[in-house]
C-alpha cells in the first residue's frame, strides 16, 4: 500500500470531518485506490481550541509555511475559507507542484481562473466539489459526465442555511434569527452568514457552475443577486395561504451567446420540484440538449456531506493526478437586468 500525505489548511467543521471520513474509510479507500491517504498537519488559527476531532497536539500548527514546503505533502487542502490568506497559500501551494483541493466558492469565484492557469502551468490538479451545493456531485458531473452535450440552463437551491432557515420559519413559530443561530450551530452558515443570507454565496457557486457548465466565461459580477433577509413571518404565512412556498432559487441559462445569471426569493407553487427541497439540502436541475433534463439533491451544507465531496476529490487526484485536456474559453456577455448586481 502506497502511502499519500495530505496538509490541511483549516480544521473547522469541513476539516474535521475530512478528518473523520478519511479514518473511518481508510479501508475501504485503500481497496479502492491502492493508497492509503493520512493527513500530516492542519493549519489552525488557535492551537488550544477544543476539536471535534481527537488529534495528536504535534498535528496542529500556526505555520502555514510548514504545511505548503513539506516535501511529503503532496496534496493541500485549503478549508479554512475567505480570501487572504487562503488564496496566498493556493498559490504557493500550486507553484510548489502541489494538487490543491478547496471548499471555498467565495475565492473560486473571484479567483478561480487565475488559479486554473497556474494550476496548468504547474501539472497539478485544483478540484473543488466541495465548494457547490456540499455532498451532490455537481461539479464533477458538469466537467466530466455532461462534456458532449450544450447545457442550456441550470436551476436550483444552492444554499443550505437559507433553505434551512426558511424551512425552519415555514414549519414553525421560529424567528429568522432563531433558524440562522440553529443554522450556525450545526456548522451549516459561513463564518460570515451575511454571505448565505444575502445570497451571495449562492451566487459564487452558481458563476462556478455556470463557467463549467456554458462555453463562456462570465464574471461573478453578472449575477443579479437577492437574499432573503427581507423575507418576514407574514410573507410566509401568505405564501401558505396560497399553498405556494419561499425557496431562494439560482438560476442560470445560456441563449445566443448571452449569460443570464440569477439569485432570488422566489414563490413555488407546490408542484414545482424545487417546492419540498427542505431543511440543508439542496438540488439542482440541469437541462441540456442530448441527455434533456437531469436533477440532483442532497444535503449542501454540513460536515459529513461536505467531507464527501472533499475526499472524493482527494480519490480523484489519486487515480488521475495529471489534468484532463481542456479547451480555453471566450469571455461571454450578461444579459443580467442590473438590479441587485454582485457587485456593489
Ligand atoms: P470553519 O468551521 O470556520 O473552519 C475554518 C478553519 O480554518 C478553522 O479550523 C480555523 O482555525 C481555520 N482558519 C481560518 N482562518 C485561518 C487563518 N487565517 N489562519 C489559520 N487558520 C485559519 O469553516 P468551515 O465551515 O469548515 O468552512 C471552511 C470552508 O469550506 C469555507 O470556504 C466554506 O465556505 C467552505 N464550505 C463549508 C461548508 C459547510 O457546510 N460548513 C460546506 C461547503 C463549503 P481555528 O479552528 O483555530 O479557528
Ligand atoms: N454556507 C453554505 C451553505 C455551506 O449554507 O450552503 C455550503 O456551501
Amino acid at each position: 500500500v502506497k502511502q499519500i500525505y495530505i496538509g490541511l489548511l483549516g480544521l473547522g467543521t469541513v476539516g474535521s470531518g475530512v478528518v473523520k471520513s478519511l479514518l473511518a474509510n481508510e479501508d475501504h479507500i485503500i481497496a479502492q485506490t491502492g493508497f492509503q491517504v493520512r493527513v500530516k498537519r492542519a493549519l489552525v488559527q488557535n492551537l488550544q481550541k477544543q476539536r471535534s476531532v481527537r488529534i495528536d497536539q504535534d498535528f496542529l500548527t500556526t505555520d502555514a509555511i510548514s504545511v505548503l514546503v513539506d516535501p511529503e505533502i503532496s496534496i493541500v487542502v485549503e478549508v479554512m475559507g475567505g480570501i487572504e490568506p487562503a488564496l496566498g497559500y493556493i498559490r504557493s501551494a500550486l507553484q510548489a507542484g502541489k494538487h490543491v483541493i478547496t471548499a471555498n466558492k467565495e475565492l473560486l469565484a473571484k479567483h478561480g481562473d487565475e488559479l486554473a492557469l497556474i494550476a496548468k502551468n504547474a501539472g497539478v490538479r485544483l478540484l473543488y466539489e466541495a465548494s457547490v451545493a456540499g455532498g451532490i456531485p455537481i461539479v464533477r458531473m458538469l466537467q466530466a459526465y455532461l462534456t458532449a452535450n450544450r447545457v442550456t440552463s441550470i436551476r436550483g437551491i444552492l444554499n443550505g442555511t437559507s433553505n434551512y432557515i426558511l424551512t425552519r420559519m415555514q414549519g414553525a413559530e421560529v424567528t429568522f434569527a432563531q433558524a440562522l443561530a440553529e443554522a450556525q450551530q450545526l456548522g451549516y452558515a459561513e463564518a460570515a452568514p451575511q454571505s448565505d443570507v444575502e445570497g451571495y454565496d449562492a451566487a459564487y457557486k452558481l458563476s462556478i457552475l455556470a463557467n463549467m457548465a456554458f462555453p463562456v466565461q462570465t464574471e461573478i459580477a453578472c449575477v443579479d443577486r437577492m437574499g432573503i433577509t427581507e423575507i418576514e413571518p407574514v410573507d410566509i404565512a401568505f405564501a401558505k395561504q396560497l399553498g405556494c412556498v419561499i425557496k431562494l432559487i439560482a438560476e442560470a441559462s445560456y441563449k445566443g451567446g448571452q449569460v443570464r445569471l440569477s439569485v432570488s426569493p422566489k414563490l413555488l407553487s407546490q408542484s414545482d420540484s424545487l417546492a419540498t427541497i427542505s431543511d440543508v439540502f439542496n438540488a439542482v436541475t440541469v437541462e441540456a440538449d442530448v441527455v434533456g433534463e437531469l436533477t440532483f439533491i442532497g444535503r449542501g451544507a454540513g460536515e459529513m456531506p461536505t467531507a464527501s465531496a472533499v475526499i472524493e476529490d482527494i480519490v480523484e487526484v489519486l487515480r488521475t493526478p495529471t489534468i484532463p485536456a481542456t479547451a480555453p474559453k471566450q469571455k461571454g456577455t450578461c444579459a443580467g437586468v442590473g438590479v441587485f448586481h454582485l457587485r456593489e
